[in-house]
């Protein structure tokens, strides 16, 4: 028996580096025990194969890669989605964004998701309002298994039915020039290409195509927004994430052809949405 065998699984936890949560996470998906079953045999030498998992992910995790990806999966809006390399794993900001659309969309309305990553925004969408139709689109193949893989899980029905759909394409090329929906959501890549914060911490891990957009960070969200008009149906709404320093620019953005131009705050109260309405 090699050493990490030989310890405890509450001791595997104390002794690995990581914060407790992380650690008792990393545990559950490197043993396939529930948490309560840790803590209640923590006491108990852990089985060498699960220690020998364990620390692994401990490892890798303390090297940066995100928690998402060790374990697969990560919580948004209260639902789980698979969460791969592939994918942006989903912000507890992006809720903020979902919540405007729930009070935004009409019922029986139509809704697109630019960039839908692992499916979260769109996914949560058909799941909380039945009567709307939803496209949920991303240039990436990789990205848009994972989302079909979420909705498969989540919401099979209404992939089967067709009242979501997910397209494949570069933002409005997979839209048809009659297409209107009643809501635009987006939450795009906004970081700027050289900002530091993309060679730091998680962020490494992610893929650079869901974070990282021109010299200042606008490039997704501009054409987005110089695409949008043909789409957003009278009296709708577009409504896109981005930095909490980027309010002003995506203002800018929609200056001409959009009337109730607004940032929105997020949870924590930073300027995280910006939404607005065409004039027709
Ligand atoms: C910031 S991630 C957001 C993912 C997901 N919507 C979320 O909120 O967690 C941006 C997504 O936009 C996609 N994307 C980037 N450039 C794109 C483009 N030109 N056309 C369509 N999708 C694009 C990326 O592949 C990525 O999945």
């Amino acid at each position: 028996m090699n050493g990490a065998a030989a310890r405890s699984w509450e001791r595997l936890v104390l002794d690995c580096r990581l914060i407790r949560l992380e650690a008792r996470v990393l545990l559950e998906t490197a043993s396939g025990r529930r948490r309560e079953w840790l803590i209640a045999h923590g006491d108990e030498a852990a089985d060498e194969a699960s220690a020998e998992r364990f620390e692994s992910l401990a490892r890798r995790r303390l090297a940066g890669e995100p928690l998402a990806y060790l374990v697969g999966a990560r919580e948004f809006a209260g639902r789980r989605f698979a969460a791969t390399p592939a994918v942006l794993v989903p912000r507890p900001e992006t809720e903020t964004l979902v919540a405007f659309a729930l009070a935004n969309a009409p019922a029986n309305g139509c809704v697109i998701d630019l960039g839908t990553g692992s499916g979260a925004i769109a996914i949560t969408l058909a799941c909380e309002r039945k009567d709307l139709r939803i496209v949920a689109t991303d240039r990436c193949e990789d990205a848009l298994a994972v989302a079909r893989r979420n909705a498969g899980a989540l919401c099979a029905g209404a992939l089967e039915s067709g009242r979501l759909s997910l397209r494949r394409g570069d933002w409005w090329s997979c839209v048809g020039e009659d297409e209107r929906f009643d809501l635009v959501v987006s939450n795009p890549p906004y970081v700027a290409d050289d900002d530091p914060c993309l060679r730091e911490g998680d962020l490494r891990f992610e893929p650079r195509g869901a974070l990282a957009a021109g010299a200042r960070g606008l490039d997704a969200l501009s054409a987005i927004v110089d695409g949008a008009a043909p789409h957003v149906a009278p009296g709708g709404w577009i409504a896109l994430e981005h930095g909490h320093e980027q309010g002003e620019a995506v203002r800018a953005l929609l200056s001409a052809g959009w009337r109730g131009v607004a940032t929105l705050p997020d949870e924590a109260a930073r300027p995280r949405i910006t939404c607005a309405r065409p004039f027709l």
